[in-house]
């Protein structure tokens, strides 16, 4: 009797789900489309079509998503939970989504992403993570992002931005990056070099306007000439200290703090980009020129005196004629004198 009402229970269940729609949503069965944006949801709808390949959830409530959100759906292409209060995701959230190509989650309140979460992603395309409350993201993926060609994180709070996750989209073409908190000291200099390579071969992207230090406050990221980069220092081979232990490029999520980063520990300003002090072979310059200077002047000098000495002599010579002679015939020297003395020069 139970089994046998259980059974029929299943028989009903299975039926609703193969026949029924989620009753806040619009199914397209042909087209395999589900729209349920803007129905107020506070959760995924439990009895999806499973064929569904297209799935609208924009403009709802959805505040977390749970292990296996999409457990119903495995042929989903593409995903829009966008403005919704996302604020908590599962680190198995998108588990089985294997055919997943387009993911937005812009418009939420994400705090993070672990690089978990997007493991079982590798079809991925495009995602939309803008306008969230993003502070980190991971630094890598495991393993590459082949297919991604749009990637935007443009208005979260991000300092940083890893070279290394960058390195792991190797087909991206768009990248949104504004408006955030970024923090131009040396741990970005990876972040520029990477752009200026990316747009060098015809990526397009947004701008990286830096929001610290004091120094480059308001400037392009890409703007700042690179002789001002201080790369920064390498690891210290001190093994008392536990910030050295930990290359933070072996792990595969970053709780890197936005205030304190895990090199900077002994040296708080020694990697921010600052105009480099005067250079010692500048000085070393201005020495040279300050000596050839004096040194040129002492010889013009002796030179002026010399052709002094010399003009008057001559003209002496040219105005006493008979001065030889005067002293060979008549022995004045008076006269010589008078002559020679009352003579314009
Ligand atoms: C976000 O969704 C709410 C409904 O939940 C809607 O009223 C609002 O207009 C949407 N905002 C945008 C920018 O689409
Ligand atoms: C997601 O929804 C928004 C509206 O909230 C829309 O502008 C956007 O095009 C949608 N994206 C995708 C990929 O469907
Ligand atoms: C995601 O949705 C937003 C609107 O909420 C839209 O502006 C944006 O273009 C969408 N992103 C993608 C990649 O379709
Ligand atoms: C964003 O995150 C900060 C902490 O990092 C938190 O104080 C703030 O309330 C968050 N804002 C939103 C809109 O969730
Ligand atoms: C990238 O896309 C191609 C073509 O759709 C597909 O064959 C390939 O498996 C994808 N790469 C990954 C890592 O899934
Ligand atoms: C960063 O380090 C300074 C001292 O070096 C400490 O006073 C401050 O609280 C630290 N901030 C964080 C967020 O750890």
């Amino acid at each position: 009797m139970k089994g046998e009402l259980l059974l029929l229970s299943g028989v009903i269940v299975l039926l609703q789900v193969a026949h029924s729609c989620p009753d806040k949503c619009h199914c397209h069965t042909s087209s395999d489309f589900v729209d349920c944006s803007q129905q107020d949801l506070a959760e995924i709808p439990s009895d999806l079509p499973p064929q569904t390949r297209t799935l609208h959830l924009q403009d709802n409530q959805i505040h977390q998503l749970p292990a296996f959100a999409f457990r119903s759906v495995p042929w989903l292409m593409t995903l829009n939970l966008s403005n919704n209060s996302l604020s908590s995701l599962a680190p198995q959230a998108f588990d089985g989504l294997q055919h997943l190509q387009v993911l937005n989650l812009s418009q939420n309140a994400l705090p993070s992403l672990e690089s978990r979460l997007f493991h079982s992603l590798s079809q991925l395309r495009e995602l939309d993570l803008s306008s969230n409350n993003i502070s980190h993201l991971p630094t890598s993926l495991g393993k590459p992002w082949e297919n991604l060609t749009i990637f935007a994180v443009q208005q979260n709070q991000l300092q940083q931005l890893d070279g290394a996750l960058l390195e792991s989209m190797p087909r991206v073409r768009l990248l949104f990056l504004k408006d955030n908190l970024w923090k131009c000291n040396c741990h970005l200099r990876g972040l520029k070099l990477w752009l200026e390579k990316f747009i060098y071969k015809g990526g397009i992207t947004d701008s990286v306007i830096c929001r610290s230090p004091d120094t480059w406050k308001g400037k392009d990221l890409l703007k700042i000439p690179h002789e001002l980069y201080r790369p920064c220092p390498p690891p210290a081979p001190d093994a008392g200290s536990p910030h050295t232990q930990q290359p933070s490029s072996a792990h595969g999520v970053v709780p890197r703090s936005p205030e304190n980063h895990s090199s900077g520990g002994r040296d708080p300003l020694g990697c921010e980009f600052k105009p480099k002090p005067r250079p010692a072979n500048l000085r070393h310059a201005i020495g040279t020129v300050i000596i050839t200077g004096v040194a040129c002047g002492v010889l013009c000098l002796m030179m002026l005196a010399a052709a002094v000495y010399g003009c008057t002599y001559a003209a002496i010579t040219a105005q006493c004629p008979g001065r030889s002679a005067a002293r060979a015939g008549e022995p004045g020297k008076t006269d010589r004198k008078e002559l020679c003395d009352g003579s314009p020069a």
